[in-house]
């Protein structure tokens, strides 16, 4: 194929990639052969027909399908409802029909994904109504209480700048690795156990000991799971890729199940939920919502502000420092590379990685060419400055005095019951109520909830003046998304 026909033949693709999914919903009179249709998915994206480095207008486009996948309310036609299958991340079969398809406990809990994460806007935070009670729901599936013996509950956390945090994860992870890899060759030749700091864009995970056996010690790492991989997502910090959450929210929330887990690849059913209805998701699907939430334009510091708040904002700014809260909620961190690569390199089985599609299948988002790109700032080493106010690492956030935030009964994926990631506070100006929970409606309420780790640091926030504190809620709410 020479390259005009290619160029022909990509744009007739996308054009029928885009026609049939983009006038699915907001359909405007003109489309009278779809406009009552209860199906939200016309037809599915085909995955083969998005590898390789997307040009700008196939990124625009299929940001678009992934956008109106995000606002579909799917409906029984689309294979909504998962009348055998649990909520559980592996499926699991249910071992009785549920009562009731829709539940706020067990799901399906809602019709969109937005509608949960909408606040300011679609591909954002939650209010409190808006709530999910987290269970792995291997054995107690059924559960039909918001006893939080049964769950945890979680408030919905904003999406806006997702992407960078992924890409930011993956390097930090291959990083990780390397130093591991180092430390065990070294001690190796020299036959010594070395043990090395971990360190990654100036985020510290502990310790490791490298024997000469090749046997690691992980006992003093800290912050991170045994793999060392940073696992950027969810409020606990357990979760790896947009992917591999875009995935279990389809099924938790709505029951449409993605091909790549449920399907009979690793299930050896097309129906594993009995619904009725084969392959509801396809890859490509969810090729289209990964790529429509790592395309959110990161949250922005507000400058142009009344003169009285602007130099309350200032003063925050030094006092949020001094009082060590940057320590946890990093200003920046560096990333050195903006192509997201999907599917992504380190999920493992039942969500797609690049290891599985192989490599010339890939599909590579230079993030560069989005319009928020340019408005990143760099670092004398050319790496973009991700103003993301974390350090994607989980800390222990309550203790026996302060315990607000020690207020979950079960561990999620072995993670103790005290222990959160950072939460990042771009955005936070826009996404109250606070803390994991969503049960607290102030800043300062938040702030003097940390325990555990934080405890120094909201010690000497409780100390300081009124008009202190006010000078740092100042310029926590100069944090703003701007959609
Ligand atoms: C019923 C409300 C609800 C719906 C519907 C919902 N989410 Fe969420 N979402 C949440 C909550 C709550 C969290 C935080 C979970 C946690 O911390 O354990 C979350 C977290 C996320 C995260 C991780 C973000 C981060 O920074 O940690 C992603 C990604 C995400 N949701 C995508 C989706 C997608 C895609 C859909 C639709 C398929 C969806 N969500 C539907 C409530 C919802
Ligand atoms: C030891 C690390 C650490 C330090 C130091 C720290 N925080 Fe946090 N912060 C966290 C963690 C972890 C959470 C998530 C808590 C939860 O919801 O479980 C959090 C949550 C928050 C939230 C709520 C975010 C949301 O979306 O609900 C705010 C606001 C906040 N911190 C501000 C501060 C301020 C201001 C300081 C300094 C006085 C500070 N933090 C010091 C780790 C830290």
């Amino acid at each position: 194929m020479n390259a005009r026909s290619f160029i022909l033949f990509t744009t007739a693709i996308v054009m029928m990639l885009g026609n049939a999914i983009l006038h699915a919903d907001d359909s405007s009179l003109a489309d009278t052969n779809m406009a009552w249709d209860s199906k939200a998915i016309q037809s599915h994206v085909d995955i083969a027909d998005i590898k390789g480095t997307l040009s700008k207008r196939k990124l625009d486009d299929l940001i678009a399908i992934g956008r109106k996948l995000f606002k579909a309310s799917f409906t029984t036609e689309d294979g909504v409802g998962r009348p055998m299958a649990t909520q559980a991340i592996i499926p699991t079969k249910r071992r009785r029909l549920p009562k009731n398809e829709f539940s706020r406990t067990a799901g399906l809990d809602a019709n969109a994904c937005s509608s949960c994460h909408n606040q300011p806007d679609i591909g954002g935070a939650g209010d409190f109504v808006a709530n999910v009670f987290v269970s792995e729901g291997f054995q107690l599936a059924d559960f039909d209480t918001t006893d939080p013996q049964f769950s945890n509950e979680r408030n919905t956390n904003h999406l806006f700048g997702a992407g960078l945090v992924e890409l930011l994860a993956r390097e930090m992870s291959q990083d990780l690795k390397l130093q591991r890899s180092d430390a065990v060759a070294s001690a190796r030749k020299t036959g010594e156990s070395i043990t090395v700091t971990l360190e990654t864009k100036g985020v510290s995970f502990g310790k490791l000991i490298a024997h000469p056996t090749g046997i690691v010690d992980t006992r003093l790492l800290a912050g991170i799971d045994t793999d060392l991989i940073v696992k950027p997502f969810t409020q606990k910090g357990v979760i790896t890729s947009l992917r591999q959450f875009t995935v279990n929210a389809l099924n938790h929330h709505h029951g449409m199940q993605a091909e790549e887990r449920f399907g009979s690849r690793w299930t050896g059913d097309d129906d594993f939920d009995e619904d009725g209805y084969n392959n509801e998701i396809s890859d490509g699907d969810v090729s289209a919502l990964v790529l429509w939430q790592a395309s959110l334009a990161p949250p922005t510091i507000k400058t142009d502000l009344p003169e009285a708040w602007q130099s309350a904002a200032s003063r925050g700014r030094a006092e949020f420092d001094q009082l060590g809260c940057s320590a946890c909620h990093m200003p920046n961190l560096p990333l050195e590379s903006l192509v997201f690569a999907d599917p992504g390199p380190l999920d493992l089985a039942g969500t797609l990685s690049s290891g599985e599609l192989g490599i010339d299948q890939n599909a590579f988002y230079d993030l560069a060419l989005m319009d928020w790109a340019e408005q990143l700032e760099k670092d004398d080493q050319g790496r973009y400055l991700v103003p993301l106010f974390g350090d994607l690492k989980r800390h222990v956030i309550a203790d026996t005095q302060v315990d607000r935030l020690g207020n979950e009964l079960l561990s999620q994926r072995f993670v103790e019951r005290n222990v959160f990631m950072t939460s990042e506070l771009w955005g936070i100006a826009q996404t109250n109520p606070y803390g994991h929970r969503g049960d607290l409606t102030t800043l300062p309420e938040v702030i003097e909830a940390h325990g555990g780790d934080a405890r120094e640091s909201r010690d000497a926030w409780l100390s300081l003046e009124k008009s202190a504190q006010s000078d740092v809620v100042a310029y926590l709410k100069t944090l703003v998304i701007e959609p």
